[in-house]
């Protein structure tokens, strides 16, 4: 009988700190219950053959000598490295039919080729039998991004590895999980994709013309995130939207707000919010906010009336697991 195991990993979505964690800031960021299922089986091809209908792959072949080489599918870049770094690390290799399946939009913007590569390095270590630890899963996971997209915090990643909420740093220097309450959290999706790449490359552009005022910037955004990780810690949900709220007015500066997002984020103020903000790269994607039960429904239904798509989530959700 051929080896095969099944994981899956979470998504994530960015709670405070995005795009300053690229200068050296932390952020914080929960997994979420939306999850991208991983299962990868032994064959006696001598083939990669994958098959990820989440970022439209069908059928997709490539021998294994030539992974990562030559014409690269798109969908398939973050499999396709995750699966050589592996071979490579522990020298090993086999044919291997892998598939994807996400709980959730690759629109969404929660991290889908995060959680795949998290998920195929997890399911690999256990085909082979190489024990590695959630720290080892990070690191090689990270390594694979970074030679497939050149830029990335690695946040989404940890979030993936670790579930959980956490205080994170560039490239996972500190990955400190944080306990809190239940997070009285919605999420509006602006139906827009963004582009991260687009929007990191944006403020780097911005760094460069003005480095007083936007190192000024985001540092700020670092103290709100110290500020935000003592609060979660306490359960003090008013404050924790205040900052929410002054977070959003920094990213809003470092112009990577959109009118779709700053609709949706109105609209839940102006419906009881305690706090709103974009979530991730901003342009697009998703914004999160915090608000009390009792406004919950009246503020989702602003959402909804502003062009917005509210999903559903909890946080806090686990980390890589095996299923089977
Ligand atoms: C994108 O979701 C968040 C950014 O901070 C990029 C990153 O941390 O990799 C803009």
């Amino acid at each position: 009988m051929r080896k095969k195991v099944k994981v899956s990993a979470p998504g994530k979505l960015m709670l405070f700190g995005e795009h300053a964690v690229l200068y050296g800031y932390p952020c914080l960021v929960t997994a979420v219950d939306c999850r991208m299922s991983v299962s990868v089986e032994e064959t006696k091809t001598n083939d990669l053959e994958l098959n990820a209908s989440d970022v439209g792959i069908k059928d997709y072949v490539k021998s294994i000598e030539k992974l990562g080489k030559g014409e690269v599918s798109k969908g398939a870049r973050f499999v396709e490295a995750a699966v050589k770094n592996f071979f490579q690390r522990f020298e090993v290799a086999s044919g291997l039919k892998v598939r994807t399946e996400s709980d959730f939009s690759s629109q969404f913007g929660f991290g889908g080729s995060s959680a795949a590569t998290v998920g195929i390095i997890a399911a690999l270590a256990n085909l082979f039998k190489k024990s590695l630890s959630r720290r080892q899963i990070f690191d090689l996971s990270y390594q694979t991004i970074i030679e497939v997209q050149g830029i990335g915090s690695g946040f989404d990643l940890a979030a993936a590895t670790w579930g959980g909420t956490l205080y994170f740093t560039k490239g996972g220097d500190k990955v400190r999980p944080i306990s809190h309450q239940k997070l009285p959290l919605s999420v509006g999706y602006t139906g827009i994709k963004a582009d991260t790449s687009a929007l990191v490359h944006q403020v780097a552009h911005l760094f460069r013309r003005k480095p007083k005022a936007t190192g000024r910037i985001f540092s700020e955004i670092g103290s709100i995130v110290e500020r935000a990780t003592k609060t979660l810690k306490n359960g003090d949900f008013q404050k924790l939207g205040k900052l929410m709220d002054l977070n959003q007015k920094l990213l809003d500066k470092l112009g990577v707000g959109s009118k779709e997002l700053t609709g949706l984020i109105s609209a839940a103020k102006a419906a009881g919010a305690l706090g709103a903000k974009l979530s991730g790269a901003g342009g697009g994607d998703c914004m999160i906010t915090l608000v009390s039960e009792e406004k919950r429904r009246k503020m989702e239904r602003a959402i909804d009336a502003a062009g917005g798509k509210v999903l559903r989530v909890q946080t806090a959700a686990e980390g890589v697991k095996i299923e089977e």
